[in-house]
């Protein structure tokens, strides 16, 4: 057996393009042979994923694997380490993970600076490893979805090596340029274009990460035979980075242009192609555009993790607004209270000030209302940000808190971590709470075996929101099964008043445990007393 790695058997693999563009090279301040790369096409094969479609319904776990659990004591988190983890996320009860990038990248940490489409991490383990993750999660019931870097690949990238080398390297259409840098362009306050000494290239978000040329035919088939490559070996979906950002029509119109939909909605047909897959795309800017069935299907929420956040500590316009949310969105949203991107917020615990009576509010919220929900690993323990020294991204970005000490036997590692732990590790990780019948990841755990137990709380419709000062109210129906959710998020005790239910419904109590049975008037009304900031979840039975 060949002791080469992976990525370099792959590499060996692709002589022609080796060939074409070493004979296209010259310029650019490139010596020497090019590299080479993997652009071979691949056809579709459903080895198969999950089984059925229901663990779409998620909730699903953001997974940072760098920062999740590392096994071989060299302070990085890896796939074997979070293959030993994966008992504890199914006792979570989580269906699907996203794991963002496991490709190899440039920057060896988020990932999105990818030089291998078709290639794992090298901190992250092996080809092999990742088919072991896919078959020991599916066996547990769990779903594996990868980030997907669509728009743009690593500067380092052999692809954009070629493309950078010459004018006229047979790679130069693969990316965007033109002759010299232009002037009336800013996207997140740069000049996304930079000048070398054979044209300017574009770089919508570092100039170590050069935009694709999406409008190539031959772009968009390599992508698709590298979505192939992975959906061939079992993975259950994608999240795609920054469709808001695929392809350019002028320094105005460089955001959420019409033929982003077109490339997204090509991705989709592909992806439906393969049995019970899911995918979820990013686009901060017009989250609900990408929820369409024309283009991803699947979109995250921006905005209403704030609305969220805001009533869960009792501001009352935050309240309508959440309520209002699912209201209007179409089918497919994805709910969050924060991820690895700092622009999102900080980690839920920093933003409530360690307030849990607000932070189980809010998680509350993201798991019973109408939405996929996400949970930012760490968010069921109420991780905190990284300790102070660390800002920026990076702060949200720190080793998943599994005991107090952290390292050494049950810690994240037994060797030096790559980066500080969390602020609070050492009163709030999971060996802690799980002794603790009251603790945080005790509720998260019986909240989502409720949302699990009832199929009108997972994929049910959302109907009827009320929100009245601080107090908020929903039904969610599924064939014959409904639920009725009512919030209280204010600082005193309120009574929800419910409309439309079915007459004389009998209301029995799911949530909290020794809630009392109540029902619906003649009228389909019924008023409900809660307490402060609490919350109650009723089966909706017809008399
Ligand atoms: C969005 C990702 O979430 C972020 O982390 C990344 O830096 C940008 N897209 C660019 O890939």
């Amino acid at each position: 057996m060949s002791t080469l790695h992976p990525r370099f058997r792959r590499l060996a693999a692709f002589s022609l393009a080796l060939l074409l563009a070493a004979c296209g090279g010259g310029g650019g301040g490139s010596t020497g042979p090019l590299p080479s790369f993997d652009t071979s096409a691949v056809a579709a094969a459903d080895a198969g994923g999950m089984p059925n479609a229901d663990w779409r319904a998620g909730p699903f776990a953001e997974i940072f694997v760098r920062g999740y659990q590392d096994s071989d004591g060299d302070g990085i988190g890896d796939l074997k380490g979070l293959i030993s983890r994966l008992d504890y996320l199914k006792d979570l009860g989580i269906t699907g993970l996203w794991l963002m990038p496991v490709t190899d990248s440039q920057d060896h940490d988020h990932g999105y600076a990818v030089t291998d489409y078709r290639g794992i991490e090298r901190d992250y383990g092996s080809l092999a490893d990742f088919d072991e993750l896919l078959r020991q999660a599916h066996a547990r019931g769990i779903g594996i979805v990868i980030d997907y870097v669509i728009n743009h690949s690593a500067y380092d990238n052999p692809l954009f090596v070629n493309s950078r080398a010459a004018a006229d390297n047979p790679f130069r259409g693969w990316y965007v340029w033109q002759n010299s840098v232009p002037s009336g362009w800013s996207i997140y306050g740069n000049n996304p274009w930079y000048g070398t000494d054979n044209g300017a290239y574009f770089a919508g978000f570092w100039s170590q990460m050069p935009d694709f040329n999406l409008r190539n035919p031959a772009v968009l088939a390599y992508h698709a035979d590298s979505l192939r490559f992975w959906l061939n070996r079992g993975v259950d979906g994608f999240r795609f980075d920054a469709v808001g950002n695929l392809v350019e029509n002028g320094p105005a119109a460089w955001e959420n242009q019409p033929e982003n939909d077109t490339v997204m909605n090509g991705v989709r047909q592909l992806v439906a192609g393969y049995a019970n897959r899911y995918m979820v795309c990013e686009a901060p800017a017009a989250p609900q555009r990408y929820a369409a069935n024309d283009t991803c299907g699947g979109s995250f929420a921006f905005g209403q993790q704030g609305n969220v956040i805001g009533a869960s500590a009792g501001d009352t316009a935050s309240v309508a607004d959440t309520a209002d949310y699912f209201n209007t969105a179409p089918a497919g949203m994805a709910s969050f209270l924060s991820n690895h991107d700092s622009f999102a917020g900080d980690r839920l615990w920093d933003q409530m000030i360690g307030n849990t009576a607000e932070y189980r509010l809010a998680a509350a919220t993201n798991l019973l209302q109408g939405s996929t929900p996400f949970i930012y690993y760490g968010e069921e323990i109420g991780m905190a940000n990284g300790a102070s020294g660390l800002s920026g991204d990076p702060r949200l970005r720190t080793p998943m808190s599994w005991t107090a000490g952290n390292t050494g036997t049950g810690g994240f590692t037994s060797g030096r971590p790559f980066r500080a732990f969390s602020a609070n590790v050492a009163m709030n990780n999971v060996a802690a709470q799980q002794a603790d019948p009251s603790s945080l990841l005790a509720f998260y755990k019986t909240l989502i075996a409720l949302r699990k137990s009832r199929p009108s709380l997972m994929t049910g419709s959302y109907h009827a929101p009320r929100p009245s000062g601080a107090v908020m109210s929903f039904t969610r129906s599924l064939g014959a099964e409904k639920t009725l959710v009512v919030f209280n998020y204010g600082r005193s005790a309120a009574s929800a008043s419910v409309a439309g239910l079915p007459a004389n419904a009998t209301l029995q109590p799911l949530w909290p445990a020794g809630g009392t049975a109540t029902a619906a008037d003649a009228g389909g009304n019924a008023g409900i007393p809660l307490a402060r900031q609490s919350f109650a979840v009723f089966a909706v039975n017809p008399p």
